[in-house]
């Protein structure tokens, strides 16, 4: 496939952050140090990219707040992957009408994956007349220079030109917490699933440079970040675009020979190119998770071809075994979509046997959502929304019997967990991720947080595990 990679060269994100430094000046005039707010939608790239966004904004003096009423700048940082979530941010979007009115200075900007989508864009232009700043995925990396005309010239900015996308280095990041980290490889999608708008709004496939990621990696860790998941639209395809010879396989190995106690993860896994390679080296690599996000999304063969799938339900059954004879301890999990166009009733049936053949620890079950531009908008879709829910409870049902049974196993055992998280929930005040990731309630002390400890499994429900310290 011959597409355009761009390399954002260190001269441009220099000037970028040149802007913030500008901006910095501008607001410094003012008695109170500006806020801002940015609400993120959807995956974990998306997380990832707002980490950018506030890591440019703090570069330019700001503050943040989730407070809309006290809010200098709001950003909505947008998925476009189903209906569902569009309506939420339009809902959230206009909610704003009130705090501009009492505050006409506030700028709203709405970016990522919806808003690169031309009738998105069209309708935040006509129809919401508050949003200042409208930017795509392809720009975010010059976030600095679009908001300084926005704050300095108070006129709207549209930026979505449609891009193969680019590579930028150096773009400050403000992570969220101190424990676990995300670390991007690779940005876009070049599978063109019929269902999916990503590949049309993220871009096509680019990795980033192994030095580049590994330095990332190192500095992670010598932060003390323990637990780092790798982030890709799908990870078995990086090295693919460069010129280097590296796979996915390498560079994970390359990661887990860092000195320093982390656990290392990634998502997410494309069926189509998992590879014996990178099950031995998921085995190897002592770092690493036993856990697989491997989203087989249907369970007849008729429909993963029109899904432009690339695999069988065969192949993936017989992948699933081979993971695991490497991995017997292996995570498993999935994505699985109801009701794409024409999915017939013997189909749907064909998806849940394969649920009971796999028996996934967690599953993330979605009905299908139509998508303007995409393949799967075009086919004859005869079946009802309620038909479409009496198969997605039923799926639900058979995930949350399957999930229940697989937690009830780890009663009893002693298990290694990161200790992640102090949300100070009633007495179980500690949340916690085994090796393999599944989340463990336990109780201590606070300042538990950011380390490892052996936890006896005690009880369990469907979506977690509750453990003592031993
Ligand atoms: N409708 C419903 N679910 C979708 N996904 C992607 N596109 C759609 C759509 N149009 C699901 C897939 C994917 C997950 C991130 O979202 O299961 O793996
Ligand atoms: Fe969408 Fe398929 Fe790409 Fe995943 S692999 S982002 S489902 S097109």
């Amino acid at each position: 496939m011959s597409y355009k990679r761009t390399e954002i060269t260190a001269d441009q994100v220099s000037e970028q952050l040149n802007i913030c430094d500008r901006m910095r000046a501008f607001y410094a005039s003012r008695n109170r140090q500006p806020l801002a707010m940015v609400d993120t939608f959807g995956c974990q790239q998306n997380e990832a990219d707002s980490e950018k966004l506030r890591g440019y904004l703090n570069a330019m003096g700001f503050g943040f707040t989730m407070d809309p009423e006290e809010a200098d700048v709001v950003i909505f940082n947008t998925c476009a992957v189903r209906e569902h979530a569009e309506q939420r941010v339009l809902g959230n979007v206009g909610a704003l009408n009130h705090t501009k009115e009492r505050n006409p200075d506030q700028i709203i900007a709405v970016c990522g994956c919806m808003v690169q989508q031309p009738h998105m864009a069209e309708k935040l232009k006509k129809s919401y007349r508050i949003v200042d700043l409208v930017f795509g995925p392809h720009e975010l990396w010059r976030f600095p220079e679009l908001f300084e005309t926005v704050a300095t010239q108070r006129h709207r900015v549209f930026e979505i030109t449609p891009k193969d996308g680019s590579v930028a280095e150096g773009i400050p990041l403000r992570r969220d917490g101190s424990v676990k980290a995300w670390l991007s490889i690779m940005y876009g999608c070049n599978n063109f699933c019929t269902y999916c708008i990503v590949p049309y709004v993220r871009g096509r496939e680019r990795s980033r440079k192994p030095a580049d990621i590994l330095r990332e990696a190192r500095q992670l860790v010598e932060a003390g970040y323990k637990d780092i998941t790798v982030l890709g639209q799908n990870v078995n395809s990086y090295g693919k675009d460069l010129e280097e010879d590296v796979d996915f396989a390498d560079l994970l190995k390359m990661i887990n020979d860092i000195p320093g106690d982390f656990v290392l993860r990634f998502m997410t896994s494309h069926p189509k190119d998992a590879t014996e390679k990178l099950f031995q080296t998921m085995a190897e690599c002592e770092k690493c998770a036993h856990h697989l996000h491997l989203p087989v999304q249907a369970g007849s063969n008729r429909v993963l071809k029109a899904m432009n799938r690339s695999y069988t339900r065969e192949k993936y059954l017989d992948e699933v075994r081979l993971a695991r004879t490497y991995m017997p301890d292996l995570v498993l999990t999935t994505d699985i979509i109801v009701g794409f166009p024409g999915e017939t009733e013997e189909e749907f049936q064909e998806t849940l046997s394969l649920v009971n053949e796999v028996r996934y620890d967690a599953m993330f079950t979605f009905i299908y959502s139509k998508r303007v531009g995409t393949p799967a908008a075009k086919m004859a879709d005869p079946f009802t929304r309620e038909e479409k829910q009496v198969h997605f409870d039923a799926l639900l049902e058979a995930a949350n019997t399957i999930s229940a049974e697989k937690h009830k196993a780890y009663e009893g055992t002693v298990q290694r967990v990161l200790i992640d998280g102090a949300d100070g929930r009633g007495e179980w005040n500690l949340t916690a991720r085994t090796k393999g990731g599944r989340l463990v309630h336990m109780k201590g002390d606070e300042s538990l947080v950011g380390t490892f400890a052996e936890v006896k499994i005690t009880d369990s429900n469907t979506w977690a595990l509750y453990g003592e310290l031993v």
